[in-house]
């Protein structure tokens, strides 16, 4: 009799808690994260800040950036950091990952993480053919490592989650740069905890120049007319902390906060030339997935993907960039008066400003032709693997396994091309519209993208990439030929998901 009264509340429980659960899913805004999709996530105002969530601490739905933060910044331009190497074909950097504090809001001090500096780190640049050698000091008081997103490199130099630098340690790889110009950055990686240390402030730009884009002539004044931004979103408690304390909504849909920042400022300006301004925008943002216009609606170019040029710019009037995906953009502000401003916004939300001066600067033209791209051929590749992302909350899975730093998912040949099937179960709780879209990354290569669901990509999807969005119910195939050995990682790169398991391993071998 006492078991079956025991089974009967266990079963009473189960079925409220998943009701409560449900019901939280259904009205927490947890209906997708694809801009414009399912409930209320940012659907820019409406439902202000006593909506009908009701507000319990971790449902973030609407962004209140402006009432925020009223004043405006100079948006912080990172700076380049030394090569402390005179050889030209050689470049030596140091950085030291430490603890900082900023001043985000006004009279309130945010204790932050940061690479040389408080929050951030500085941009390291390199020359294709360059020797690279870059040591890694660890000041925190806990373990991290340092991965090169989007670099080519063997898997020892890589950072994944088995370089750990202990505290107190240095840690120093030396590759070279065998790839093209491109907007690469680096973050932490290490098992369970990449979410918190990029959330807190380490991450930067990887810059690569070759010989190719420098007799393009692109915009390219560092600060002037070539601009990094680096797009993330916070939430700060009333201490103006950085609260990564998960809760059930940001297990599911990743860490998502209220204010957006650029390079570590809220609501910042930055003034223009008068002419065409290159802006490399990098997603950096541990969930959000976000939706660029410019405020006026005008159109504006993307001449690169992750991994480098497009063959040729794609005139767009929207941008939908998912976390640690990045985009060159192009936008021409020549046809405004001196003092004339233009927003930068996410699905209609402004957060930065654009202010333009009377100054003319830069080309008169973008080049029509940038890099070449090559022809892709499928029957290159030497073998097809799937990869199949499903599951929500704390059981995010590929290929039905969660990671396991003794366990090889997958076992390449050195050199083989292969194409990769990517699909995203997405899990529809009511319709397909409640899925959540995945951005699938793989390490140590650069992707092209075949097909999506059997259509060619979008235009400004036809270059080099190396982290790809997944809708619910969507199948992409990639091909990559991997030229670098070691262990690497794929993984879904909200950070929450990976750090929940949502990652595997695997292995390129003679
Ligand atoms: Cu941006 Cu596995 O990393
Ligand atoms: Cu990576
Ligand atoms: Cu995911």
């Amino acid at each position: 009799m006492k078991k079956v009264a025991i089974a009967a509340i266990i079963l009473i429980v189960l079925v409220i808690g998943g009701g409560w659960f449900f019901m939280r899913m259904m009205s927490g805004g947890a209906g997708g994260n694809m801009p414009g999709q399912g409930g209320g996530m940012m659907n820019g105002g409406g439902m202000g800040n006593g909506g009908m969530m009701g507000g319990g601490s971790d449902a973030v739905e609407d962004m209140k950036n402006n009432s925020f933060s009223g004043e405006e910044k100079p948006l912080p331009i990172p700076p380049i950091l030394e090569d402390e190497n005179p050889d030209p074909d050689k470049a030596e950097f140091t950085l030291v990952s430490q603890k900082g504090s900023m001043e985000f809001l006004k009279g309130r001090s945010t204790d932050t993480f940061g690479y040389n500096g408080d929050y951030l780190g500085p941009v390291i640049r390199v020359k294709k053919g360059d020797d690279v050698s870059i040591k890694v000091k660890n000041e925190l008081d806990e373990a991290t490592t340092l991965h090169w997103h989007g670099l080519e490199v063997d898997g020892e130099d890589d950072g994944g989650p088995h370089n750990g630098i202990q505290p107190g340690t240095t840690w120093n790889p030396q590759f070279k740069i065998e790839q093209n110009a491109a907007t690469l950055w680096y973050h932490p990686h290490l098992l369970h905890k990449t979410g918190e240390h990029v959330y807190k402030g380490l991450a930067g730009l990887f810059l690569i120049d070759d010989e190719e884009s420098e007799k393009l002539n692109l915009p390219d004044e560092y600060g002037v007319n070539d601009i990094p931004l680096i797009v993330q979103d916070k939430q700060l408690d009333e201490n103006g902390q950085f609260k990564y304390d998960l809760g059930m909504h940001d297990v599911m849909m990743g860490l998502q906060g209220d204010t957006i920042m650029v390079n570590g400022a809220i609501n910042p300006y930055v003034e223009v030339p008068k002419g065409k301004v290159r802006f490399r925008l990098l997603n950096g943002s541990n969930a959000r997935i976000y939706q660029f216009a410019l405020s006026n609606g005008q159109e504006f170019y993307q001449i690169g993907t992750d991994g480098g040029l497009m063959e040729e710019p794609v005139k767009l009037s929207s941008l939908i960039l998912s976390s640690a995906e990045r985009a060159e953009l192009i936008v021409d502000f020549s046809k405004y008066k001196e003092g004339e401003t233009i927003e930068l916004t996410d699905q209609g939300m402004p957060f930065m400003k654009f202010i333009v001066t009377g100054e003319e600067k830069g080309p008169k033209e973008i080049p029509s032709q940038l890099a070449d791209i090559p022809e892709v051929d499928e029957s290159m590749a030497a073998n097809t693997r799937e990869f199949v992302m499903s599951g929500m909350g704390r059981n995010v899975t590929i290929n039905g396994k969660q990671m396991d730093m003794d366990r090889i998912d997958e076992q390449l040949k050195l050199h083989d091309t292969e194409i990769w099937e990517i699909t995203n179960e997405g899990m529809g709780m009511m319709g397909n519209n409640m899925g959540m879209a995945h951005p699938f990354h793989g390490h140590g290569t650069q992707f092209l993208i075949l097909d999506r669901d059997g259509n060619p990509p979008p235009p400004n999807e036809r270059g080099w990439k190396d982290t790809i969005l997944v809708s619910p119910g969507e199948k992409v195939r990639v091909i990559a030929t991997f030229d670098h050995k070691g262990l690497f990682m794929y993984h879904c790169h909200i950070l929450e998901h990976e750090d929940s398991g949502m990652m595997g391993q695997f292995t390129v071998e003679e």
